[in-house]
């Protein structure tokens, strides 16, 4: 994702994230699988855990309970928004595809932000990049929101960001609504695109911003053969049923 091509949701409507989603919702549903998933396959003790595309804060607001967490975001704005929500925790800005940490984790998740990896090798320099930030019986978790087989071409949700009023962070005097839209004009290549228009209204005075969102998506089996090129064990797990698969992708024991 190059500068110019940031989204308005990471760079002027950022300010809009808190309201997009509660941290204490869905995100702590989804984050309580993780947990499990993570006790489940680990080979060794988990005590800290890197978020790649780590946005808002909403999965450290959740995972720092467990964890010590650290979060790496290209973005700012989201940085600055995640910071907010967890004072506590370390945000650092870089591209997940080509990080340096002085640091290596006991785990790594990796869930929507891995969306915006738009050509195979941007996954695969992702996953090169992880595995060299991951301990050895370290567990990385990969969670796409899609793939070809899942995708539904011209789906459109509808969401009241009023409903997550309670977000730690959230602007005063604000009500959102968020129409998202996925296009994808050419099934043939490996990306597609998703247009958010936000309906603001601050005070009651309405303005209208639309904003495009250039995303990958790839074959299921795509996923398990570029992880498995970096030398990841594999195991796969499922949130809930009819979700895309999640890859629990482990490094092998020193
Ligand atoms: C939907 S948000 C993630 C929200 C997050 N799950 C949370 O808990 O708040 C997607 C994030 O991916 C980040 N992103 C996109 N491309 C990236 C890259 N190459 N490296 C790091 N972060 C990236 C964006 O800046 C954005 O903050």
């Amino acid at each position: 994702m190059p500068s110019n091509e940031t989204p308005r949701l990471y760079s002027d409507l950022a300010w809009l994230w808190p309201l997009w989603g509660a941290p204490d919702g869905e995100y702590a549903e989804w984050c309580a699988h993780v947990v499990e998933m993570i006790a489940k396959h680990a080979r060794r003790e988990v005590r800290t855990l890197l978020n790649l595309g780590c946005g808002g804060g909403k999965n450290a607001y959740n995972l720092k309970r467990h964890y010590e967490v650290t979060g790496l975001d290209l973005s700012p704005a989201m940085l600055a928004n995640a910071k907010k929500l967890n004072p506590e925790c370390t945000f650092v800005q870089g591209d997940m595809r080509e990080f340096l940490l002085p640091a290596r984790f006991d785990a790594i998740l990796i869930d929507d932000a891995v969306a915006y990896m738009t050509s195979r090798e941007d996954l695969s320099r992702l996953f090169h990049a992880a595995y060299r930030h991951l301990e050895p019986g370290g567990v990385m978790l990969v969670s796409p929101d899609e793939t070809k087989e899942t995708f539904a071409q011209n789906e459109t949700h509808v969401t009241r960001g009023s409903a997550a009023a309670e977000a730690k962070g959230k602007p005063e005097n604000v009500d959102v609504v968020f129409v998202e839209n996925n296009y994808d004009p050419d099934p043939a290549d490996d990306t597609y695109e998703g247009l958010i228009i936000y309906l603001i209204r601050e005070n009651g005075k309405l303005r209208v911003e639309v904003d495009h969102h250039k995303l990958g998506i790839f074959a299921a089996d795509v996923w398990p053969a570029l992880l498995r090129e970096v030398g990841y064990d594999l195991y796969e797990d499922h949130w809930r049923p009819g979700s895309v698969k999640t890859h629990i992708a482990v490094k092998a024991a020193a």
